[in-house]
């Protein structure tokens, strides 16, 4: 049976949507939304929603209101967890901080290619050439990054009914996975090439996998876990995703 609209609280989350436009402080908001919308049911937002659009708010700035409102509810929910010295990690924040690890490897993996372009004679002790290995063996270690998304966390949105996304980042595992494989054959393979070949199969094969990394990284920050957090709104759900990972050993971002 549908849950009859709490009038009350109807009126105090489009009051505090109309605040969130007026820029009040934005951590006291995040307070205010984390206890207003603690039992606020669907319906109940959509019908606040509805009021701001009578006082001629447009669609566009609603959403972006009510979209405010949902992250400043997580937000809240999670910085006022149970505090100790050192708070427990949420598995997305673990992702997302190895994504700037990940983006730095890719600047250093450019820069590393772009030296040894630059070389007439490439010696496998060159500083140059051994800063490359160094970089193509973390992203050996990227795999179980791949993994612990592909076995864990995407499964969880599956179920939830968001395939479709899941899609595109598991067939972006499969070509970053194939990149890596090659990027590290032909590195290990140096003395089968020219100098000019190998120069050229380097740069062309480190830019295709930059690109496709810094996309599929932009993808996943920007889209994939916002929405992820927006769905999986139980907190015990992700915390058996942690565990699970941490029961695997998945790391992402050591060398062998
Ligand atoms: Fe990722
Ligand atoms: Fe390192
Ligand atoms: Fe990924």
């Amino acid at each position: 049976m549908a849950k009859t609209l709490d009038k009350a609280r109807v009126s105090m989350v489009a009051e505090l949507l109309r605040r969130i436009d007026k820029g009040d402080d934005v951590r006291l908001l995040a307070k205010d939304a984390s206890r207003i919308a603690e039992n606020i049911s669907p319906a109940e937002l959509a019908a606040a929603e509805l009021s701001l659009l009578d006082d001629g708010y447009t669609p566009t700035a609603v959403n972006q209101l009510s979209t405010a409102f949902v992250v400043m509810r997580i937000y809240e929910q999670h910085v006022s967890g149970p505090k100790g010295q050192f708070q427990d990690v949420h598995i997305l924040q673990k992702v997302t901080a190895e994504h700037g690890v990940f983006r730095c490897l890719a600047a250093e993996l450019t820069a590393a290619a772009a030296d040894l372009r630059a070389m007439e004679c490439i010696w496998d002790t060159a500083s140059e050439y051994r800063r490359l290995i160094h970089v193509v063996d973390h992203l050996s270690a990227m795999k179980e990054h791949f993994e612990r998304e592909d076995d864990v966390i995407l499964p969880y949105l599956k179920r939830l009914g968001w395939a479709n996304l899941c899609v595109v980042a598991e067939n972006d595992h499969a070509q970053l996975r194939a990149d890596i494989d090659s990027l590290t054959s032909l590195v290990t393979a140096i003395h089968a090439f020219s100098p000019e070949d190998f120069q050229t199969a380097l740069v062309a094969g480190v830019g295709r996998f930059c690109s496709c990394l810094l996309e599929h990284l932009s993808f996943e920050d920007g889209l994939l876990w916002p929405i992820a957090l927006v769905v999986i709104d139980n907190p015990a759900v992700w915390r058996t995703m942690k565990a699970l990972c941490e029961e695997i050993g998945y790391c992402g971002i050591h060398v062998s």
